[in-house]
């Protein structure tokens, strides 16, 4: 697909989530903070799993942002754990459904077990044509771009580029999500309104939708109702609709 093709309007394909709240369904249970994000997984697999039937070509998971290093040791201790378990564990199952598996953000500071899985793991689904899972993990939209600007500067500095040519697709093309589409459908569950570094670049033109639901409580069908609200929804990109010209 050309990422930088003219948006097919109301045409919802690519939806990113952050999958917000599994802290707080932990501690309206009394329990661990983990254990909200063990049951959290069990929801990725459902998700995942009804894309295809609801029309999804690309879904975009935000994980483990740049700003979550910041939380206790345990706690992005067992996320990890959590992470090189969910690989294990999904592998054979994805590469059967036919998802390909991809990952974003700076790896550079995750462990090398989990860096060896996951360079695994997207080589194993390498063949997958049904769904594009992107997994954003130790992702964050600011240094996404920093890093892109980053390897174009190099490019100008090495007399590969000249600087009259960094224009937007240029940039597109830097970024960890290329060759991918721009998401058309961003969804935050737990009643939080904000990006938290999610996508800000490719989320420029997408749909927002916000829920109270924790992630773990979030079923297919809410994931259903909220597309089809979504989809009804006129997109414009800037520009007004023929309809309301007049002539
Ligand atoms: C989202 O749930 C998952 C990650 C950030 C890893 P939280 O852990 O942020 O849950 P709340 O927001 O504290 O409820
Ligand atoms: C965003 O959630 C990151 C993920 C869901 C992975 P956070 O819980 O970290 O965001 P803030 O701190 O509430 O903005
Ligand atoms: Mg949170």
């Amino acid at each position: 697909m050309n990422r930088h093709a003219a948006p097919d309007e109301g045409g919802i394909r690519h939806v990113a989530i952050i999958m917000d709240g599994n802290g707080r369904w932990a501690e309206q249970r009394g329990l661990p903070r983990l254990r909200g994000h063990h049951a959290g997984v069990e929801r990725v697999r459902q998700i995942v799993e009804a894309c295809p039937g609801l029309g999804i070509r690309t879904l975009t998971l935000y994980a483990f942002s740049t700003e979550n290093w910041r939380r206790s040791a345990e706690e992005v201790g067992g996320l990890m754990a959590l992470f090189r378990r969910y690989i294990r564990s999904e592998a054979a199952r994805l590469k059967d459904e036919g998802v390909r598996l991809r990952f974003i953000g700076d790896h550079g500071r995750l462990d090398s077990r989990l860096r060896q899985l996951m360079g695994w793991m997207e080589e194993e689904t390498a063949s997958g044509t049904v769904l594009d899972l992107v997994v954003a993990l130790s992702y964050g939209g600011r240094d996404e771009i920093v890093r892109a600007s980053r390897r174009m500067a190099e490019a100008v500095a090495a007399g590969r580029i000249a600087p009259a040519q960094i224009d937007a697709a240029l940039l597109a093309d830097m970024l960890d999500t290329a060759p991918l589409p721009d998401p058309d459908l961003v969804i935050r569950t737990s009643g939080e309104c904000r990006l938290s570094n999610f996508l800000l670049w490719q989320a420029a033109y997408a749909e927002l939708a916000f829920t109270d639901t924790l992630w773990p409580d979030f079923t297919v069908n809410e994931f259903a109702e909220i597309l089809a609200k979504v989809r009804c929804r006129e997109r414009r990109f800037g520009a007004v609709p023929a309809r309301l010209v007049r002539s």
